[in-house]
């Protein structure tokens, strides 16, 4: 296993349509392993592929917040295919836009198809934090981010300020 380096506003790919994974192999399993490390080391609760580059449909996660009894999730190919009527708000965050923190809401519960890591289709029915966090990296997969629920003025404010650090890294870098 090894850590990744995870990518940031404002690259474009974060913007990008992950494509389906058609095998699950040794290789898969492999990026599944490496994304795992990735979002621990972050650390963080979830992990789309795109974030580490990799526009394919895989996320991790594990919203257990112990590191004495990890429960990870790895979902390939996952799909939304039921969403509660009653809704909560969290404050989310992303690895991918660092420090930055804003409320969102989203359905309370939802139901997930998938593919999991042995290649067989399973469903995952979430509730609280974990409910949220599926929902937030499906969103990745279709190139959304959490930014983008929030008022226009709210998100463009947020690009900006990546935009001009990504210039300033730039420029100092010679
Ligand atoms: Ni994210």
């Amino acid at each position: 296993m090894a850590t990744r380096e995870i990518i940031t506003l404002p690259a474009p790919l974060l913007r990008e349509k992950s494509a389906p994974v058609e095998r699950v192999d040794d290789e898969l399993r492999a990026l599944l392993d490496d994304m795992l490390e990735t979002m621990y080391a972050a650390p963080g609760i979830g992990l789309a592929g795109v974030q580490i580059a990799v526009p394919r449909q895989v996320l991790v996660m594990d919203v257990s917040r112990d590191e004495e009894a990890r429960a990870p999730h790895f979902l390939i190919n996952p799909k939304v295919v039921w969403t509660s009527d009653e809704m909560s708000t969290y404050e989310e965050g992303c690895l991918s836009i660092p420090e930055y923190y804003a409320e969102v809401e989203r359905p309370a519960r939802c139901r997930v198809s998938y593919i999991d890591r042995e290649g067989k289709a399973q469903e995952l029915e979430a509730d609280g934090v974990l409910a949220t966090c599926v929902q937030h990296e499906i969103d990745h997969l279709n190139g959304l981010l959490f930014i983008d629920y929030l008022s226009k003025l709210k998100r463009d404010r947020v690009i900006k300020k990546f935009a001009k650090a990504e210039r300033q890294r730039a420029t100092h870098a010679l």
